[in-house]
C-alpha cells in the first residue's frame, strides 16, 4: 500500500512536471526549506541538494565558521559558485540558504533550473525557529530580533520577484506544506505548456 502511494506521488509529479523541471525552494532562515527538501526527497525519490551544504563541503567549514573565518563576501561567492556549476540532466529537489536571492545572477540561475517556490511564515514565528539552535552567523547580533526583522523586511520583495509562487508555513505541517507544493505546481503547469 505504501509502495503503491509512493508510486502514484511520484508519478503524479512526473507528469504534472513533465519529467523535466526541479523544484527549488527559497525562502527566509526558519522557512522550513530544508526539512520540506528532505520531506519532497522521500515523497519524490528525486535527489535533493542543499546549497549551504555543498558550500560548506568545498569549505571544509560549517557556515558559521565560514562566515567567522573568510566573511560574508566570500560565502556569497561559494554560494553562486555552487550553482553556477550545477549541472541536471534529470530534475532534483534544491534547496536554497535564506540569502540566495540577494544576487539577480543567481535568481537567473534558480529560475531557469525549476519550479522556484517560496516558503514563508509570520516574522515571529521565523525568527523563533531560526533562532532555536543559535547558529544563524546573521542573528550574531546585539539585537538579533530587529535584525532579522530588517533582513525580512528587505529580502521580502526579492522572495516574491524570484518566486512562482509563495506557501504560508505558519499553519502547516511539513506534510501540508508538500501537498500544497504539488498543487500549486499542478496548477501552474497548463500555463507552461
Ligand atoms: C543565510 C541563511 C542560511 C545560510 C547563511 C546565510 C541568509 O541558510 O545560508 O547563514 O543570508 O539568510 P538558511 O536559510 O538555511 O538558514
Amino acid at each position: 500500500m505504501l509502495e503503491l502511494g509512493f508510486w502514484c506521488f511520484q508519478r503524479r509529479y512526473c507528469l504534472v512536471s513533465g519529467g523535466a523541471k526541479s523544484i527549488v525552494l527559497i525562502g527566509m532562515m526558519g522557512a522550513g526549506k530544508s526539512s520540506v527538501g528532505r520531506l519532497l526527497q522521500r515523497r519524490t525519490g528525486l535527489a535533493c541538494f542543499d546549497a549551504d551544504e555543498l558550500v560548506a563541503a568545498e569549505f571544509g567549514r560549517s557556515i558559521p565558521e565560514i562566515f567567522a573565518k573568510c566573511g560574508e563576501e566570500r560565502f556569497r561567492d561559494a554560494e553562486t559558485e555552487v550553482l553556477r556549476k550545477l549541472f541536471l540532466p534529470q530534475p532534483i529537489i534544491i534547496v536554497t540558504g535564506g540569502g540566495i536571492v540577494l544576487r539577480r545572477e543567481n535568481v537567473d540561475v534558480l529560475k531557469r533550473l525549476g519550479t522556484v517556490v517560496w516558503l514563508t511564515a509570520d516574522d515571529a514565528t521565523l525568527f523563533e525557529r531560526a533562532s532555536r539552535r543559535g547558529e544563524r552567523p546573521l542573528l550574531r547580533t546585539q539585537k538579533p530580533r530587529a535584525t532579522f526583522s530588517q533582513l525580512l523586511r528587505e529580502r521580502e520583495p526579492l522572495y516574491a520577484a524570484a518566486a512562482h509562487f509563495k506557501i504560508d508555513t505558519s499553519a502547516l505541517t511539513h506534510d501540508e506544506i508538500a501537498d500544497e507544493i504539488f498543487d500549486k505546481i499542478e496548477a501552474l503547469a497548463p500555463l507552461e505548456r
